[in-house]
């Protein structure tokens, strides 16, 4: 059993109750952040937070919780190591269901730990390639708001789970956007491709941190629209996100994608974020 945060306390899961008028709860009114914790230390903490305020500014929720502190206590509550934390802001409890609300409303704050693994400790020979399909992006145009209305993509990914493939690869007005729960990119002619930063988008933190790192080791990118076609002449595909690191897509919609193997530019990228994780647990990255 865990220790999970609730509006200013720590408790035993089963303790933790939510009113059942939480618009959370009865309009997915209500935003969130999946942080990786390595050996108890939060990754890329700063960005996570930033992207946390951009979400929460942008539905217009106040809150004044040191959300780094509340978090690595959690973390630490739950034996530290390695583990992902969920956190959820909504507007909170009206007491009746109403669409309208009224600034003065409290949010509901509740945290929770699941394991993850170090997968920069594990090695490229662990990581499994994935199928993926490409499938309509049914989300509204604020995809850059981390909001937990997340209907439109646990369908299209449980379609791709039907059809055999582990992921769905979302396309809006003939462009590739991302996937769906993860950001997308191409490599072609060893130069690397990811769709622009916009409000279709979220905008990852692994996706920024992939880009750093292209930049500061000499590999060329760009941010540009990608279409179908240039997604299956791709020599290699790949996406990305927090828990799950950087992952290759050898298929795409039964697809061979180049020579169906991890690519070489893969191999060089995820070594460099394996470095970057030792030095982060080295101290040498931590703020
Ligand atoms: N999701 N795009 C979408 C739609 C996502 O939901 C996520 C992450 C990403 C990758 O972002 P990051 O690199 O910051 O994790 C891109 C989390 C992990 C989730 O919903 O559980």
């Amino acid at each position: 059993m865990q220790t999970v945060y609730l509006n200013g306390q720590f408790l035993p899961e089963h303790e933790a109750k939510v009113s059942v008028f939480d618009r959370g709860f009865l309009f997915g009114d209500s935003v969130y952040e999946v942080i990786p914790f390595y050996q108890g230390v939060g990754f890329r903490m700063k960005e996570h937070l930033e992207r946390l305020n951009h979400s929460l500014r942008a539905i217009r929720i106040k809150s004044d919780v040191d959300w780094e502190q509340v978090l690595t206590q959690l973390v630490a509550a739950n034996g530290g190591g390695n583990l992902s934390v969920y956190l959820q802001i909504t507007r909170g409890n009206a007491g009746r269901r109403s669409h309208a609300y009224d600034d003065t409303m409290e949010p509901t704050i509740f945290a929770c730990c699941s394991e993850i693994k170090d997968i920069w400790q594990a090695g490229a020979d662990d990581i499994k390639p994935i199928k993926a399909v490409v499938s309509e992006d049914l989300r509204w145009h604020r995809c850059d708001i981390k909001s937990t209305c997340l209907l439109p993509n646990i369908l299209v990914l449980q379609q791709a789970k039907d059809e055999g493939a582990d992921e769905a690869l979302l396309s809006r007005d003939q462009r590739l956007t991302e996937g769906t729960a993860c950001n997308l990119f191409l490599v072609k002619r060893g130069v690397l491709f990811t769709p622009k930063r916009s409000s279709e988008i979220l905008g990852g933190i692994t996706r920024q941190l992939i880009l750093e790192l292209a930049d500061e080791h000499g590999i060329q990118y760009q941010e540009l629209d990608v279409d179908y076609e240039r997604l299956l002449s791709a020599d290699e595909v790949w996406v990305c996100s927090s828990t799950r690191g950087i992952i290759p897509v050898i298929e795409v919609d039964g697809n061979r994608i180049g020579d169906g193997l991890k690519g070489p530019l893969w191999n060089k990228m995820f070594e460099l974020f394996s470095d970057y994780q030792r030095q982060l647990m080295a101290g040498e990255h931590n703020k």
